[in-house]
């Protein structure tokens, strides 16, 4: 990281904090020597992704929702709001769970920052772009979002969030960023959370058919979670209000993964296709021109390299 772009925090919270980005920003930030309040109601997250961290001096696990208002008893300095569900199969069970995290859960992390003086990170989405018409995406392109379809609950709410964190700073004077996070990957993802790299890796371990919706031509970027990590902690340190783009721009074709993910697990695994869910965006790729210039950020970790790391870790925990 840029070193003018690194700040020492004292006491970050991280809502969201056990879950798979979230327990990678806990890790890296009690690294850099701050304290660590991580507040998490495990809806989708788990214990074990912070099993590591327990006992550490400076890390604090709180088991809360943050959709109820709650107060940090000593000083912070950051604000990281990453709780909220992320994989498409759990935004379809926990819909009104997910629309509450975006808009009252992000309220109620803005009143922290506020009442402490902190910098707040409000983690958004490339859903915001929805099913994109411009390619790829820039932070300035508004998006083509469907209001009323199954993926909407995941989208409408980081719209809200994005829009709720403008107007907090506007209103007071928060201090505060967004960041649009594209597809990260790595360890600590569920082999069942129906996102695709997981998914492969786990059907390939398996021996079972790796499951390619539609035609498989339809595009993803994949950043590895070191990477969004380092973005993510780049805006925090830096005074941008965002949002930024942070992902990785190399984009790869879902068959692509596929074929990629079956070498590397070595499987003899057969391609199956199957339907394309509703909505399912056909391009994904962001213009990360702003973190590039702003920040000196951009992803270092081939998809070949992360995926083989990925792999690795998935194969020491077979029921992950
Ligand atoms: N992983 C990605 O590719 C990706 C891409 C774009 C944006 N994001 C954003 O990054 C954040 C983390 O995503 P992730 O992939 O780690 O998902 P995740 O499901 O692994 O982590 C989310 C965490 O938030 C917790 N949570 C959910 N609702 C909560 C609530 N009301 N109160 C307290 N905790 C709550 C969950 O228990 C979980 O631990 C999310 O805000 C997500 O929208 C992730």
């Amino acid at each position: 990281m840029n070193a003018a772009l690194s700040r020492n925090w004292k006491h970050a919270v991280v809502t969201g904090g056990a879950g798979f980005v979230g327990s990678h920003l806990c890790t890296a930030l009690l690294a850099q020597g701050a304290s660590v309040t991580c507040i998490d109601d495990l809806s989708t997250g788990a214990r074990e992704n912070i099993a590591h961290l327990k006992g550490r001096p400076g890390f604090a696990f709180v088991e809360a929702d943050v959709t109820e208002p709650f107060r940090i008893g000593r000083e912070v300095d950051l604000v990281l709001h990453f709780a909220s569900p992320a994989s498409p199969a759990d935004y379809l069970r926990l819909p009104l769970h997910t629309l509450d995290t975006g808009s009252l859960g992000t309220r109620n992390a803005l009143a922290v920052a506020r009442a402490h003086g902190a910098r707040f990170v409000l983690a958004s989405t490339s859903e915001v772009y929805g099913d994109p018409q411009q390619h790829p995406q820039s932070e300035s392109y508004w998006g083509n979002v469907n209001p009323i379809g199954p993926r909407s609950v995941y989208d409408e709410a980081k719209r809200f969030g994005e829009a709720l964190t403008t107007a907090e700073a506007g209103t007071h004077g928060t201090d505060t960023g967004i960041v649009r996070l594209f597809n990260t990957y790595g360890p600590r993802m569920r082999g069942h959370d129906g996102r695709a790299v997981p998914t492969f890796i786990r059907q390939a371990l398996a021996g079972e058919a790796l499951t390619v919706t539609g035609d498989g031509r339809q595009t993803r970027s994949l950043c590895h979670v070191d990477d969004t990590v380092r973005g993510v902690l780049a805006v925090a340190a830096s005074d941008l209000r965002g949002p930024v783009n942070l992902g990785n721009p190399v984009e790869i074709t879902m068959l692509g993964l596929a074929r990629l993910i079956t070498e590397l697990t070595g499987s003899r695994s057969e391609i199956r296709f199957i339907e394309r869910p509703t909505d399912d965006p056909a391009v994904r790729c962001p213009d990360i021109t702003l973190a590039r210039g702003k920040l000196q950020w951009e992803p270092e970790v081939a998809a070949r390299d992360g995926l083989a790391r990925t792999v690795d870790w998935f194969r020491k925990r077979p029921g992950a």
